[in-house]
């Protein structure tokens, strides 16, 4: 419960991570996020035009953002789709957060939907209560290690707001419930390590959404294994998308199976990934500099063979891969060519 909510830049909320030092959204913004570095370059939108029915796999659910705005974006294009949602979230804590922070985003029907099904696997109440009680601490501590480069929502606020729209959500569930709900959205949450969940996945998917947090500090769910692994989970026309440009995971992709390109860059952030298994969609191709630097130290991608490593253990796999490869560092690389195309 190491985490506190934070404002991005287009209100929406997201949190801070004090275990992981990290945020679970860039500063642009969760909701903007989630349009311009995985609805919209996934090809969603156009592919829903042809098919009546569409398969998303969500690794990494976290407050719910990418998978809901697929909802609402096919909802708004095309409201007859039938859209099956697989949301992966190794953490209870964040998926009950997800029923209150980050709603105003989305109309009563999209949260109830999403509601319901967690409300199925966790005690959302008691670990709501729970976390309001353990707030109090964090957030200094939050404050003082972000030196204020973030804005916290205020304590009172904050616990104004979730109790505000939890006992919303409780009261109106009850009337939602008797209504048919939305028939054409079909939700299946597996809470446990991503690893574990996709193993016992069966179907294929058209699109994947791969949103775990940085590389360099959690490599598990960004190894070339968890890789293949989602290549037999994605049908042949299918695509992942991911916000990380990282020279492992763009190498780790590669290395999988995955023809992979850029997509487009939002704020002042750099490009994120897109992976396909076949090589003619790919619209923007990697620049020579991009492209360079895979080859690279920078480039030996994370491993885990058994998918059962310890973050630690895949970067100590990784150090020792680096130290033996004949490859050139990513400096002397960038040093000898310089004039390389960004393009
Ligand atoms: C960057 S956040 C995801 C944000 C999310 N996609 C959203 O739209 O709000 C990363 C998430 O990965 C989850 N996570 C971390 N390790 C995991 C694992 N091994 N398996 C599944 N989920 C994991 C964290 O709990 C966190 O919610």
């Amino acid at each position: 419960m190491n985490f506190y909510p934070i404002l991005t830049e287009d209100s929406s909320i997201t949190l801070f991570n004090l275990d992981y030092d990290d945020v679970y959204h860039s500063k642009v913004g969760a909701y903007t996020e989630a349009i311009y570095k995985y609805v919209a370059p996934s090809g969603l939108i156009e592919f829903i035009k042809n098919n009546n029915e569409v398969r998303i796999l969500d690794v990494c659910f976290g407050l719910g953002y990418n998978a809901k705005t697929a909802v609402n974006e096919i909802i708004k294009n095309s409201p007859e789709t039938k859209i099956h949602i697989t949301a992966l979230e190794i953490d209870p804590v964040i998926l009950s957060l997800s029923t209150i922070l980050g709603t105003e985003c989305f109309n009563e029907d999209i949260n109830y939907c999403f509601f319901s099904e967690i409300n199925k696997h966790v005690d959302i109440q008691q670990i709501i209560d729970d976390y309001l009680q353990n707030t109090a601490h964090i957030r200094p501590e939050i404050q003082s290690k972000t030196s204020h480069r973030y804005i916290l929502v205020k304590e009172d606020e904050l616990r104004q707001k979730l109790h505000n729209i939890y006992y919303r959500s409780i009261s109106t569930r009850n009337s939602i419930d008797k209504k048919a709900g939305n028939s054409n959205i079909n939700i299946e949450f597996h809470v446990n390590d991503a690893r574990f969940s996709a193993q016992k996945l069966d179907q294929e998917y058209d699109f994947i959404f791969l949103d775990p947090f940085t590389p360099s500090k959690t490599p598990n769910l960004w190894t070339v294994d968890f890789f293949k692994l989602l290549f037999n989970l994605l049908s042949p026309d299918g695509n992942i998308t991911t916000y990380s440009n990282a020279a492992p995971v763009r190498t780790g992709l590669i290395e999988a199976g995955f023809y992979i390109g850029t997509t487009t860059p939002i704020g002042k952030k750099t490009t994120g990934t897109i992976a396909f298994k076949n090589h003619g969609p790919v619209k923007n191709k990697l620049s020579e500099k991009e492209e360079g630097i895979l080859n690279t130290k920078a480039g030996v991608p994370y491993r885990d063979e058994g998918l059962n490593s310890t973050n630690k253990e895949i970067l100590d796999r990784r150090q020792a891969e680096k130290q033996n490869s004949d490859k050139i560092s990513s400096s002397k690389f960038l040093k000898t060519h310089k004039n390389l195309s960004e393009k």
